[in-house]
């Protein structure tokens, strides 16, 4: 990662890579605490080209890479109004995914896509952030605490055939 990193707007061209990082980064992150079956599965649903287009090219839905040259690090999506998975308050953005390769991590790169939500959220004028969260994802929730994130709710989170809890946080901003 010698060049800066800068944060482009994903397109439609480039849903491979986008298909490619969202796998990958899910896979660092979740396989060791799911089978294989559960993750293969919830792979193929949430990751085919299909979904990733029709979410790429909804109105209501930003996904933005981190990218060093031509090396993507990471990337962010964005929900807004009725995309939002829950809530789907008018005055709210919803953190969807933000993720970034283990080899890149600890480098302020799931900073400076977090601080490009914040910009998104502020540009159209969003009153708070909000995000799901595994409660035993520490990490993340460490990084989120940091950036004024507070838990408000619980809600289950089904991988296959596990059911888990997540954290519902938010960060107000006005
Ligand atoms: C959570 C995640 C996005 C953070 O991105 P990152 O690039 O590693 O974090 P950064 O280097 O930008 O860190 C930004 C700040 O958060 C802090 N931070 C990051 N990880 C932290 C941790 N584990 N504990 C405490 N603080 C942490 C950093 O110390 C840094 O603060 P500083 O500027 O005072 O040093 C990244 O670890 C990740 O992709 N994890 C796996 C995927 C995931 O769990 N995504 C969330 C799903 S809900």
């Amino acid at each position: 990662m010698d060049q800066k990193i800068t944060v482009i707007r994903v397109s439609p061209a480039e849903v491979l890579d986008l298909q490619h990082i969202g796998k990958a980064t899910f896979t660092e992150t979740f396989a060791w605490c799911n089978t294989e079956e559960n993750l293969h599965n919830y792979l193929a649903s949430n990751f085919n080209t299909d979904k990733l287009l029709a979410q790429i090219n909804n109105p209501d839905s930003e996904f933005y890479f981190a990218v060093s040259g031509a090396e993507i690090l990471g990337y962010l999506k964005v929900n807004l109004a009725g995309a939002q998975t829950e809530l789907q308050d008018a005055i709210s953005l919803e953190i969807e995914r933000i993720y970034v390769l283990n080899a890149f991590q600890g480098k302020k790169v799931g900073q400076i896509l977090f601080d490009k939500a914040l910009q998104i959220a502020k540009t159209y004028g969003k009153e708070y952030l909000w995000l799901g969260v595994w409660e035993e994802n520490t990490k993340a929730i460490a990084f989120y605490e940091k950036n004024g994130f507070v838990v408000f709710d619980t809600h289950e989170f089904k991988l296959g055939d596990e059911v888990q809890t997540d954290y519902l946080m938010k960060k107000q901003i006005y």
